[in-house]
């Protein structure tokens, strides 16, 4: 019960984040309330909602892309990226482009498999700093 708590937390932590708009956000700490994933299927689930809090207001709720900024998913989106550590350098490096590294890195590799995985990178576990730059393009 007590993990639900956190996690739903967690959650709103990150939306809060997300949400910031115009005026700089309070995050309160949120970077390090984000709870590390324990499996391959709590990582995902984070990523989605870590996308879609960060992410899909520029790209597009499924990456498909919008007039701001380009596809991530699909031929073009990805292909830069010759493994998912490289896609994960550049993401935490550069994006959200107008708050670049204001994610915590729990959530950019959560965003990173995300996005790996709906552009067909074998990410079978947990994506993580050890195994990312053994997952290459497909
Ligand atoms: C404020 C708008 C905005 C937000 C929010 C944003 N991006 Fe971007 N993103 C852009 C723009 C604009 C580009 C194109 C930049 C360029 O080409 O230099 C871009 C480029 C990218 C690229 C490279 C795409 C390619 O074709 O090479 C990736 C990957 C990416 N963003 C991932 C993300 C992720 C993941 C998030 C959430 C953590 C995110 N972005 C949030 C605006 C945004």
């Amino acid at each position: 019960m007590r993990f639900v708590l956190l996690s739903v937390m967690s959650l709103w932590a990150v939306v809060a984040v997300g949400c910031g708009g115009g005026k700089p956000a309070e995050t309160g700490g949120a970077k390090s309330d984000v709870k590390e994933p324990a499996t391959l299927e709590e990582q995902m689930a984070l990523g989605e909602k870590a996308y879609g809090a960060a992410c899909a207001s520029c790209h597009g709720a499924s990456g498909e892309g919008k007039a701001k900024a380009p596809a991530l998913v699909g031929p073009k989106g990805f292909d830069d990226y010759k493994t998912a550590k490289d896609a994960f350098d550049y993401i935490k490096g550069n994006m959200p482009s107008d708050k670049p590294t204001s994610l915590s890195d729990a959530e950019y590799w959560a965003i990173t498999a995300y996005l790996a995985k709906k552009n067909n990178y074998p990410v079978d576990k947990k994506l993580d700093a050890g195994n990312a730059a053994g997952i290459k393009r497909p």
